[in-house]
């Protein structure tokens, strides 16, 4: 399956006559076909549709099957030994479209391109292009040195790079949900996280390109934007010139909220120690701005905390815990939790499984703890949990959530969800799936009255772990 992809609109409307060159340039198709693949977290998988734009502004269509594609990119994640391990991998199987086509061009992008530049072209033969998230303008331009023979690198990070006038490409979309990255960067130094290293300083978008992007998604008949950072909650952006005015997230929330009552706006990661009560009261006050917080917590004991350098501890955990459920009645939250970490205790553990059973998350997300080279952790502290420890505690709380999923999920027998329908369930074409406004999905049949893309009121009544089943109700 090949679609051409072109840019359609542009945000800007002062840059309208640039985009309309820029597509007649797209029409233009080259004859080369893009096949990109991506790893990781949401952000890069919003960051392929910008390489996608990029690349479809010279003439680049995209095609979902690696086999016919002249140019093949991975954009890869760094965040634990074994997603790395996934790449390499998929690498190897890269090989016989290489061998069969000498032409073509593979490319790693993204937070393993930018750990390993360019020892990755000693260490995989097969790579002709290594660019790292900051790179992606320059794409075009290395791709020109690899037809020309060359390898080519480019994995400069910037401190201002936030690809704000770029209209992503949509790739692989239902129409209907779509990511909007608001910030680049992370400048928290947890100190087993890779991402600071890999991603760079942070850096927000101006909230005008923001807003752009999200009415013009809506105008385009798209219902739900998530707005994507590393630390949302850190977004802060001051326009220069004689009157400075400061955005910061929670006024970019309501920004984004007043674009349209029937926009619905989700967002990615909140952390801890920056999300404020405003950013809660914007949540409460506008009923598109769904009632669903992903805090990562990491560790449930205050020593580990420290330890990960997350500059909070169990009590300010649960203070914030407490002001969401204060301020946001029947919001739900999830988690990250890593198990293992540099030597963690028994009884420290434990302290993690007792902060499962105060808050009993909707959702957790958990991992082992895998050591990062060049990390903080790395460098001062011991990987000294026996993997059967780490993979014992992880197998403990992966069963406790399961509990909580559940409990949560049948708390919601016999209420009314509003849902947005995002299409056909997995399982069965008679059936519809959508999310509800805490995110958790909701299957009920297909009906003469509604499609996707609209919301419907569905009453509950049952559950799995992971899924409300429903009827509509008027
Ligand atoms: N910015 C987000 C997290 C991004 S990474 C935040 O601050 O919460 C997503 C998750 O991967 C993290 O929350 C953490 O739980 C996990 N993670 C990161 N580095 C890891 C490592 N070295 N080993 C195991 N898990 C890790
Ligand atoms: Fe990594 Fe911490 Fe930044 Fe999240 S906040 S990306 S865990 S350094
Ligand atoms: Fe992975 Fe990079 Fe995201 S390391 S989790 S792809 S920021």
């Amino acid at each position: 399956m090949m679609d051409l992809l072109i840019p359609d609109k542009t945000h800007d409307e002062s840059r309208q006559g640039e985009a309309l060159m820029l597509k007649a340039e797209a029409a233009k198709n080259n004859g080369r076909k893009l096949y990109i693949e991506s790893y990781g977290c949401a952000m890069n998988f919003s960051d392929s549709e910008i390489v996608a734009s990029i690349l479809a502004e010279r003439g680049f269509e995209t095609t979902s099957d690696y086999s016919v594609a002249d140019v093949i990119f991975i954009n890869t994640c760094s965040i634990r030994e074994n997603a790395e391990q996934r790449v390499r991998n998929r690498l190897k199987e890269f090989t016989v479209a290489k061998v069969k086509n000498p032409g073509l061009v593979v490319g790693v992008l993204g937070c393993m391109a930018e750990r390993l530049k360019s020892k990755f072209l000693e260490e995989e033969k097969l790579v002709d292009v290594v660019v790292g998230p900051d790179a992606y303008r320059d794409l075009p331009n290395l791709i020109d040195q690899v037809d020309d023979g060359q390898k080519a690198v480019n994995v400069l990070l910037s401190r201002e790079e936030t690809y704000a006038d770029i209209s992503p490409v949509r790739l692989n979309s239902n129409g209907i949900n779509a990511f909007v990255s608001i910030m680049r960067g992370c400048d928290n130094m947890c100190s087993f996280c890779v991402v600071p290293f890999t991603r760079g300083r942070e850096r927000s978008r101006d909230p005008l390109s923001i807003v752009a992007e999200c009415r013009d998604l809506f105008d385009r008949g798209y219902r739900e934007v998530t707005l994507l950072g590393q630390n949302v909650d850190s977004y802060k952006y001051s326009t220069t010139g004689e009157e400075v005015i400061t955005t910061n997230f929670a006024n970019l929330l309501e920004m984004v909220a007043l674009i349209n009552p029937d926009l619905r706006v989700r967002f990615s990661t909140s952390h801890p120690k920056d999300i404020t009560d405003d950013v809660l009261y914007a949540i409460n006050k506008y009923d598109n701005i769904c009632n669903y917080i992903h805090l990562p917590v990491q560790s449930g004991n205050s020593r580990i905390l420290d330890l990960m350098n997350r500059t909070y501890d169990r009590e300010w955990y649960i203070n914030r815990i407490d002001a969401i459920r204060r301020i946001i009645p029947d919001c739900a939250i999830s988690t990250d939790v890593i198990t293992g970490f540099c030597s963690e205790t028994d009884d420290e553990h434990k302290e993690t499984v007792s902060m499962m059973d105060y808050v009993k998350y909707d959702f957790a997300y958990m991992f082992k703890y895998s050591e990062r080279p060049g990390t903080l952790a790395a460098k001062r502290y011991a990987d000294d949990i026996p993997e059967e420890v780490k993979q014992k505690r992880l197998t403990e709380i992966v069963a406790k959530q399961q509990e909580y999923s559940f409990y949560r999920m049948q708390a919601r027998i016999g209420r009314v969800e509003r849902v947005l329908i995002e299409g056909f369930s997995k399982k069965s074409d008679k059936d519809y799936c959508g999310r509800s406004d805490q995110n958790a999905m909701v299957i009920f049949p297909v009906g003469e009255n509604y499609k996707p893309g609209q919301y419907v009121n569905v009453l509950i009544e049952r559950s799995t772990t992971a899924t409300l089943i429903g009827k509509v109700v008027e």
